[in-house]
């Protein structure tokens, strides 16, 4: 029985069965790959857009679901599970060969966090198994270089400048171009050609995303950047607190205005979990209460919101902005920042890393979602 059914049957079968952040049906997104039917058994790929795919284990789960009804039944069912990160960048005019998609992590305030979910996302889409690089465009107080612990000074081969490689991440940053203790003095149209030559000169190689963590402020850098090449979209930081939002609002309202799609934003510094922390690092009487219970009073009392609480959330809802989640204050994500290993946040007994987790795979479904829903968005002309 199973001999005479074909690759048809098993798409047609699949009909309906939707990438849920995609909406739209896996086949005709092109995501069922290589079906083999042989006596008793079928089988086939998923290839999904991301490796970090929120939504993996439900999409397998509905792909089954619909095979088992759908097919005879009694057959073996076979699915793996690969993905190919999509994008619009490739080989295309104006953009940078080989590279897929351009992220850019800005803030509007200082201070909030962005070098470091800059290098967190980084190194988050690396674990996933992409190829990720990070660009520090913060000419100024360049700060990528010490959060994932890299030295070294980029060598030039040719006219082509060869990006410093440290865990897995292809980097560079102004930091690797200057003694330590000197500050970078110059005008706005050297930070152009900066930016230009981070951007093109740079031999970045095949990569699925790079990062490029912002200077705070609405600035120069960012419409550079819009200038340069189509960004695939930007990320906005931001703490709950008042100030933070409003300057964040602003950061919005530049993107928009520069028609770089807003891919969502991150709440960092949501709150500090004092049983948390006291059951990582207090004293032994402190240890023992903390490790006797899972919060003071009510369910969520151990949790302090420092900067208010839900802002960010509240504020992409307000803007239509997606909300890619939160991350809590830590002492373990200050004290892996200042000793360049940021990727500590992700071992395994990191009480950040599912929170990271949750905000990478929701950023690269969103980025997924923009490269199949939207047209490629135009290189901004700006007349002088
Ligand atoms: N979730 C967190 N928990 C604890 N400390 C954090 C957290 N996020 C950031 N920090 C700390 O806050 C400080 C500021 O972070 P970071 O340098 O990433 O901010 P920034 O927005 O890039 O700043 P700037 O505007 O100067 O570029 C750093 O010392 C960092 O270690
Ligand atoms: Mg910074």
């Amino acid at each position: 029985m199973a001999t005479s059914l074909t690759e048809r049957d098993v798409l047609n079968a699949l009909k309906g069965v939707k990438d849920p952040d995609l909406g739209r049906d896996l086949v005709d997104l092109g995501m069922i790959k290589d079906v083999r039917i042989s006596e008793g058994s079928v089988a086939l790929v998923v290839n999904l857009t991301t490796p970090a795919c929120p939504l993996k284990a439900k999409i397998e789960h509905d792909v089954r679901t619909a095979l088992e009804a759908r097919l005879p039944a009694g057959l073996t069912i076979q699915i793996s599970m690969t993905a190919d990160v999509r994008g619009k960048g490739v080989s295309e005019s104006g953009d940078i060969p080989g590279v897929k998609n351009v992220i850019a992590v800005g803030s509007g305030k200082g201070g909030v966090g962005k070098s470091t979910m800059a290098a967190l996302i980084a190194h988050g889409l690396k674990s996933y198994g992409s190829k990720v690089g990070l660009m520090d465009a913060d000419v100024y107080g360049p700060s990528v270089p010490h959060l994932v612990g890299a030295t070294g000074r980029p060598m030039a081969i040719g006219d082509r400048i060869q990006p410093i490689e440290t865990a897995g991440l292809k980097l560079m940053s102004m930091g690797f171009l200057l003694e330590p203790d000197r500050a970078v003095v110059m005008r706005g149209p050297m930070l152009h050609g900066i930016m230009n030559q981070f951007l093109r000169q740079v031999e970045w190689g095949a990569l699925d995303y790079l990062v490029i963590d912002l200077p705070p402020g609405t600035g120069d850098v960012p419409l550079t950047l819009a200038q340069a090449l189509p960004l695939t979209g930007a990320v906005v930081v931001c703490t709950p607190q008042e100030v933070a939002l409003l300057d964040a609002s602003r950061a919005i309202a530049m993107f928009r205005q520069l028609k770089v799609p807003v891919l969502g934003m991150i709440e960092n510094m949501s709150f500090f979990d004092v049983l948390a922390y006291l059951r990582e690092r207090g004293g032994p009487e402190a240890r023992k209460l903390a490790a006797s219970r899972a919060s003071f009073d009510e369910p969520g009392d151990e949790r302090v919101y420092l900067f208010g609480r839900g802002g960010a959330r509240r504020k992409a809802e307000q803007l239509g902005v997606p909300f890619l989640g939160e991350v809590p204050l830590n002492i373990g994500v200050r004290e892996d920042g200042d000793l360049g290993k940021i990727d500590h946040v992700f071992d395994a007994s990191s009480p950040s890393r599912p929170y990271m987790l949750a905000i990478v795979e929701q950023l690269a479904a969103q980025i997924s979602i923009q490269n199949i829903k939207t047209p490629k968005m135009p290189k901004l002309e700006v007349i002088a």
